[in-house]
C-alpha cells in the first residue's frame, strides 16, 4: 500500500513522522474524508473548502492546499485495484517540534500525510433493516465545526454504542440531539426534515448539505433546528449522514422503536437522490 506523506509517495511500511509530530502529542491538526468512486474524487472542493476553514482555524500555514487534489488522485491510481469505491484519509498537522504548548516559534513544515483504502461501504443488510443508534453525553469541546483530529470523545462514545450493540452513538447536549460520533442527524415528523443548524456545536457536514439540497429540490420541506431527545424518540423517521455513512435509516435509539421500525420513506427517497447524485459525479 503507497502512501503519501510530506512531498512523498511511499511504502506505508517505509512512512515515518518524528514522535514530537504535534498531532501525536496534542492532536493540533485536522483531517478530511473523502470519497472515491472509479478512481474519481467525490465532493473534491467542499472538502477543500472545509480542510482550508479549518487550516485557517488552527492558524496552520500549508503552502497549497489545492495540490492535495493531484495526490489523491496519484494514490488512487497506485494504489491497485482501487477502481471502485475508495475512502481518502488526509491530515494535516502543525508539524514536529519539542513539546511547548504554543504554537512553534519560527513555525515548522506541517506534517501532511494521506491514504486511499478501497470502502467497502454498508452491508446491504444494515440498509435494509435499518441502523440502530445509543445517545451519550456530548463531552466534546465547543468547536465541533472544526474536523479535528482530536476525536477521543467521538471515540469513547463510538465504542460505548459498539458495546450496547447499537451501531452508532449520538451526542446529546443540553437535553438536544446533535449529530452522531462520525455522521449528522435528521429526524423527518410530518414530512418535514430537520436537522441542527450548523454553528460551532456539529460538524456541518458535506453529505448534510448535499441532503438538504435534494431534501429542497424535490419539494420536501427542511427545519434547520434543535432536535429536543423528546422529539428525536417521537421522530417518524430517523436517519444519519455523512462520507462513509451515506444516508442510513436508524429504526431505533436507545432501545425505543423509531416510527414503525422500518426505514422510512423520505428517508429511502432521499438516500436514493443521494446515491443517484455520487453515481452522476462519479460518472464527471
Ligand atoms: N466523519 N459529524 C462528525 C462528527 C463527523 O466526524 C462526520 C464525518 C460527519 C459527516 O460529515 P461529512 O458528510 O462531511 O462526511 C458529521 C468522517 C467520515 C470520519 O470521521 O471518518
Amino acid at each position: 500500500m503507497l502512501v503519501y506523506l510530506d512531498g512523498a509517495v511511499l511504502p506505508l511500511a517505509q512512512a515515518r513522522i518524528s514522535p514530537e509530530d504535534r498531532a501525536f502529542l496534542f492532536a493540533d491538526g485536522i483531517y478530511e474524508a473523502v470519497l472515491a468512486r472509479g478512481g474519481r474524487l467525490l465532493f473534491w472542493d467542499e472538502h477543500e473548502r472545509r480542510l482550508r476553514a479549518g487550516l485557517a482555524a488552527l492558524q496552520i500555514d500549508l503552502p497549497d492546499p489545492a495540490a492535495l487534489r493531484g495526490v489523491a488522485e496519484e494514490l488512487l491510481r497506485r494504489n491497485q485495484p482501487l477502481g471502485g469505491d475508495a475512502l481518502i484519509y488526509l491530515q494535516v498537522s502543525r508539524g514536529a517540534a519539542p513539546r511547548l504548548h504554543a504554537f512553534p516559534s519560527p513555525p515548522v513544515p506541517p506534517t501532511v500525510y494521506m491514504t486511499a483504502r478501497a470502502w467497502p461501504g454498508h452491508p446491504p443488510v444494515l440498509v435494509a433493516g435499518g441502523a440502530t443508534a445509543l445517545t451519550v453525553a456530548d463531552t466534546r469541546w465547543a468547536r465541533c465545526d472544526v474536523k479535528s483530529t482530536s476525536l477521543l470523545a467521538n471515540v469513547l462514545a463510538q465504542q460505548q454504542a459498539k458495546e450496547a450493540g447499537a451501531h452508532e452513538a449520538i451526542f446529546v447536549r443540553d437535553g438536544i440531539a446533535l449529530e452522531g460520533s462520525h455522521s449528522n442527524l435528521f429526524a423527518v415528523r410530518g414530512g418535514e426534515v430537520s436537522t441542527y443548524p450548523a454553528c460551532n456545536y456539529i460538524l456541518d457536514g458535506i453529505t448534510r448539505v448535499a441532503v438538504l439540497a435534494l431534501a429542497a429540490a424535490m419539494g420536501i420541506p427542511t427545519r434547520l433546528g434543535a432536535i429536543p431527545l423528546a422529539e428525536l424518540y417521537a421522530a417518524d423517521e430517523v436517519f444519519l449522514t455523512g462520507t462513509t455513512t451515506e444516508v442510513l435509516p436508524v429504526v431505533a435509539v436507545d432501545g425505543r422503536r423509531i416510527g414503525d421500525g422500518l426505514p422510512g420513506p423520505i428517508t429511502g427517497k432521499l438516500r436514493e437522490a443521494y446515491l443517484l447524485q455520487v453515481d452522476e459525479r462519479a460518472r464527471g
